[in-house]
């Protein structure tokens, strides 16, 4: 393909071997298990600072790419130079074995650190890092070991955490049983967060955002604006040629599309979907803005802009997106691509399913004409046009007809669920769930009035998400009893069993059993409540033991997202009659494994 640009690449390492293996295998296995993560860095202009972020190099396109650079496990440390602490650390910690997983591991973690060098935390202490624990285990969340075990894994990215306990890191090549923590540090391949800075070409600052790219065969588009955007359309109508719309291409890592299109249009370097913006009717996400921009600014203090209930549901909905995928895949992964692929093919989409709850709206426009429609009648519709583009998607805030203050008052209640193979980490869920319900107390009963409710499911296999509409009907107006939660869970029982056709059914609607037990639960007035049936004595709702709230939402901590190892212990018994087996030594080559060179052949 020929370049319009002199130079729109920078690879900081050779491609190698490892690279190459994987390109064959692409088709076979795509995005699924983090092997090939690289760090792609990029400039913003707006901002004036680079980003650097991970990603699938198995789908990301190749002029997907203009303008960045790319960080490989091989580019942060090698054999020529000198190898990264990082895969010092894989190879004393003896965290790897065939190799496969680890350059991608490495990256995993190296992005994870530079990312938390850039925050305002407090300088750590000399050799460690400003990661915590808690991100240290969730940076190589996604990425796939199959014969190591994670144990040695998670020690390796902990040990760069400054509130790491030492003794809580397992066999390793470093130190002995019974050093103190002191001399255990010391002895760590030292860790220097300054070698992090800089890596990012200062010419690449330079670069122009608009892009065509042409070869004989193809060509790739990346339009400025939405006139630009709709000319290419409109010129595609009148010559059919193939043409594919994207934006990270993650898709393809679940779709295997391979329809070889005449031209790509690009919608990164349209600013309208692009950006994020606030106002009091409610948050605007662009089409294009990736899930982990959106979990970001869902996280950020908007307490003082926004209703304490309305902030409390962004938190929950960026907590839930975390869950989404994994690191690598939601840096570049859109959030209006998640969408679209659930309109269009039924995809097992998290965020159609939390945003279904929340009463989401979604721009659209279709050759030159604009429109909003809620997501439900978006979801209905047939499947979206080529013509057409999602251009984003709304949260509207919250309207109470009382002021924060007044007491009682009513309360908006919001949960997400997920039942997955794994809490964390590219696992699809069996069933997912978002409730949402306006809830005010009656002061003739004492008990609580349902006044709306919102309730989503995801249901797989040929269906999109849906409102459980009779659950709903049945519920609103209703003041709370156990009588009505027993009806509300057979009726949903019966309407996730009749829109689902595959084996795994039952499981599905006794889930959607359990979710609906779990929120509703609570609302029943306290002598009342089921202490002992679905949920093994579950009694307790996340917001509301009582009406009043006794937690106060403001204090729910905002990263409710499970770590996947929190501390462990390790006891290992070893004779000396059949010594050196049973020490702990460096498997030969492990470095140079972690580095990202599979295989040395000599001639
Ligand atoms: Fe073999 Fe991870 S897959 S070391």
């Amino acid at each position: 393909m020929q370049m319009k640009e002199e130079k729109v690449l920078v690879l900081s390492s050779p491609n190698s071997f490892f690279n190459l293996v994987l390109d064959v295998f692409k088709w076979l296995v795509s995005g699924g298990c983090g092997a090939c993560v690289v760090l792609i860095s990029r400039y913003d202009p707006v901002l004036e600072q680079v980003e650097d972020f991970t990603a699938s190099s198995c789908l990301t396109l190749l002029c997907s790419i203009h303008g960045c650079s790319i960080t490989t496990s091989e580019g942060i440390g090698n054999s020529k130079e000198g190898f990264h602490p990082i895969h010092e650390r894989f190879a004393g910690f003896h965290a790897t074995q065939c190799g496969f997983c680890t350059p991608g591991m490495c990256v995993s973690l190296f992005g994870t650190l530079v990312n938390a060098e850039k925050t305002d935390r407090p300088e750590p202490p000399d050799g460690f890092s400003k990661v915590t624990v808690s991100e240290a285990e969730k940076a190589i969340a996604g990425n796939l070991c199959r014969c190591t075990g994670y144990r040695p894994i998670a020690d390796v990215c902990k040990s760069f955490a400054a509130d790491v306990d030492m003794e809580d890191l397992g066999l390793n090549s470093f130190w002995k049983k019974g050093e103190n923590r002191d001399l255990k540090v010391s002895r760590l391949p030292r860790y220097d967060r300054n070698q992090l800075s800089s890596r990012f070409p200062t010419f690449l600052k330079e670069i122009k955002q608009d892009v065509f790219l042409a070869s004989e065969k193809h060509s790739w588009h990346r339009p400025i604006s939405l006139t630009e955007l709709q000319s290419l359309l409109k010129s595609n109508n009148s010559n059919g040629s193939r043409i594919k719309i994207v934006v990270s291409n993650t898709g393809m890592g679940y779709y295997k599309d391979k329809e070889d299109y005449d031209k790509y249009i690009d919608l990164r370097g349209i600013s309208e979907l692009s950006k994020i913006t606030k106002d009091r009717t409610g948050i605007e996400i662009g089409a294009a803005v990736t899930i982990s921009k959106a979990i970001e600014v869902l996280r950020e203090d908007t307490r003082g802009d926004f209703l304490s209930d309305y902030v409390m549901i962004l938190e929950k909905i960026a907590d839930h997106m975390s869950k989404v995928a994994s690191g690598f895949i939601r840096n570049t992964a859109s959030v209006g691509g998640n969408l679209v692929m659930a309109q269009r093919n039924n995809f097992p989409s998290d965020i159609t399913v939390i945003l279904l709850a929340v009463d989401a709206m979604v721009h659209i426009m279709t050759g030159t004409q604009f429109e909003w429609l809620t997501l439900e009648e978006f979801l209905e519709r047939p499947a979206l046009g080529l013509e057409s583009v999602l251009l984003s998607i709304k949260i509207p805030s919250l309207e109470l007809n009382q002021s924060e203050s007044s007491e009682p008052r009513s309360r908006f209640l919001f949960e997400t669920y997920r039942a997955s193979p794994r809490p964390l980490g590219n696992a699809l869920p069996y069933l997912n769930a978002a409730f949402m319900v306006k809830v005010s107390p009656c002061k003739d009963s004492g008990g609580n009035l349902i006044d709306t409710c919102r309730l989503s499911f995801g249901v797989y296999g040929s269906k999109h998400a849906i409102r459980g509409n009779k659950v709903e009907e049945l519920l609103s107006g209703k003041l709370f009893s156990t009588s009505v939660l027993y009806d509300a869970v057979d009726l949903i029982t019966a309407t996730i069993a009749s829109q689902d056709d595959n084996a795994i059914t039952a499981y599905r609607s006794s889930l959607a059993a359990g979710f609906i037990f779990q929120f509703f639960n609570p609302l029943i007035d306290s002598p009342e409540r089921i202490s002992n049936g679905y949920l093994n004595g579950y009694n307790k709702h996340p917001f509301a033991q009582d009406f009043e709230l006794k937690v106060s939402q403001k204090q729910i901590p905002h990263d409710k997202v499970p770590t996947l190892i929190t501390s462990g212990k390790q006891v290992l018994e070893a004779g000396c009659e059949h010594l050196p087996v049973g020490e702990p030594i460096v498997k030969s080559g492990a470095a140079l494994q972690a580095s990202g060179v599979f295989c040395i052949i000599k001639f």
